[in-house]
């Protein structure tokens, strides 16, 4: 399991009460006329239960729908105990469907499904599971190794493209923080100040939650065969909306794993620019001072720009990091070393190509270059050199 640590709540996540719950497991379902699928999602969830014996609940949370989905809830409420309806008239969305959903769950663990099978109910046993195994957030993934999209329209696929880089940017270690299939343990969102609007309940529950462990699932999302997709160019700008609220309040409450993660981001940043002082501080005395040939002067300096910043990244950037998988600081100055080398090739390889073959201005194509190294050298650090 995936992991972010460093977070300030120490100890909040395991106060549960789970031995008094009446269910194991909620599934909530928002819905909006969801006539064509509802009967059928409600069946398979309940099939799943009995298949895997979890003990579960179903929640439909619906938006005051218009047609008949309300009737055929109230129908299946009426001969199964473990189904219920909550029919909200105020404050439609999606997002406040769930979170209401929260509220009115009778179990410690909390799974998201969408109505429409776009995600496969039977690997609902895989996020209990996951939770009951220890992870705070389970989250179904598109975009992870097994994970994929089926039959969505090119600007579909575009547009998600686009929400979850942005949402990357705010949880690098999660592949798809906009899924709309995760389950949470409740302690996780109970009393969370989560303030939902459009469709990225995920994004608020990474954002606002009370979290440390979390695990990806891959899933194969299936767009819908019945009715249609209620995503509109609003909920695009409620989304950006939501994005900068979650990280003022990373700001504001600095802990949690935003905060935790962009610490370390802007750490690594500062270092890089101290190892640029660095490496042109003594190419220039090495070469005019010492009066040794310019490329000598450069690789001592590549490699001493290297040990400094190795340095303040394990003794600064990368301090709260416990657990290092690297023990030995041997061991992380070598991968860091390889690392580095990858990025310096990167970089040279980007300057070459937009400078000599696009005909980009050198110092523009070399700054290029040196965000794409600088994201490599982060992303791959994290994951080799300062793992935790
Ligand atoms: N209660 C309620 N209120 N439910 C709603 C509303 C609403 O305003 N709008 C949509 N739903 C329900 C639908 O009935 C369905 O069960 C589920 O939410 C998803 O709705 P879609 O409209 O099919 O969503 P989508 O396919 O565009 O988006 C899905 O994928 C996104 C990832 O790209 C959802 O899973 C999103 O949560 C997810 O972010």
């Amino acid at each position: 399991p995936g992991s972010i640590r460093g977070y300030s709540s120490s100890g909040r996540l395991k106060e549960g009460s789970a031995t008094t719950e009446t269910y194991d497991l909620s599934v909530i379902i928002p819905t909006f006329n969801e006539e064509e699928n509802i009967a059928a999602i409600i069946g398979a969830v309940n099939e799943v239960f009995r298949q895997n014996g979890i003990r579960g609940e179903i929640l439909v949370m619906d938006d005051d729908s218009k047609d008949r989905t309300i009737e055929i809830v109230q129908e299946i409420a009426g001969q199964h105990d473990n189904v219920r309806l909550i029919v909200r008239k105020d404050d439609h969305g999606l997002s406040q469907s769930v979170v209401e959903g929260f509220g009115a769950a009778r179990s410690a663990i909390l799974q998201v499904i969408d109505a429409d099978f776009s995600h496969p109910p039977e690997l609902i046993p895989r996020f209990y599971e996951a939770i009951q195994d220890g992870a705070d957030i389970a989250i179904g993934s598109r975009y992870m190794r097994g994970g994929n999209i089926e039959d969505w329209p090119l600007k579909r696929r575009v547009i998600s493209l686009g929400a979850t880089a942005f949402g990357r940017m705010l949880f690098p270690e999660i592949t798809d923080p906009v899924s709309g299939f995760f389950a949470v343990r409740r302690e996780v969102v109970a009393g969370a100040p989560l303030a939902p609007r459009g469709y990225k309940i995920l994004m608020e529950v990474l954002g606002r939650g009370w979290w440390e462990t979390f695990v990806e699932i891959p899933f194969i999302f299936k767009d819908r065969e019945e009715g249609e997709s209620k995503l509109r160019a609003d909920t695009m700008v409620d989304y950006l909306k939501q994005c900068a609220g979650i990280v003022r309040f990373a700001v504001a409450r600095r802990s949690g794993p935003v905060w935790t993660e962009w610490t370390k981001i802007v750490r690594f940043g500062l270092v890089g620019l101290s190892g640029i002082l660095v490496n042109m501080g003594l190419l220039y005395a090495l070469t005019e001072v010492a009066g040794l040939y310019y490329l000598v002067s450069a690789a001592i300096a590549i490699e001493l720009s290297i040990v400094n910043n190795f340095v303040w990244n394990d003794l600064w950037t990368f301090k709260s990091v416990r657990d290092l998988r690297f023990g030995r600081r041997i061991q992380r100055f070598l991968s860091f070393q390889v690392v580095s080398m990858g990025g310096l090739i990167i970089n040279m390889g980007i300057l070459y190509l937009l400078a000599d073959i696009v005909g980009i201005y050198y110092l523009v194509a070399n700054l290029a270059g040196i965000l794409v190294a600088f994201a490599w050298n982060y992303a791959v650090n994290r994951h080799f050199t300062w793992v935790e």
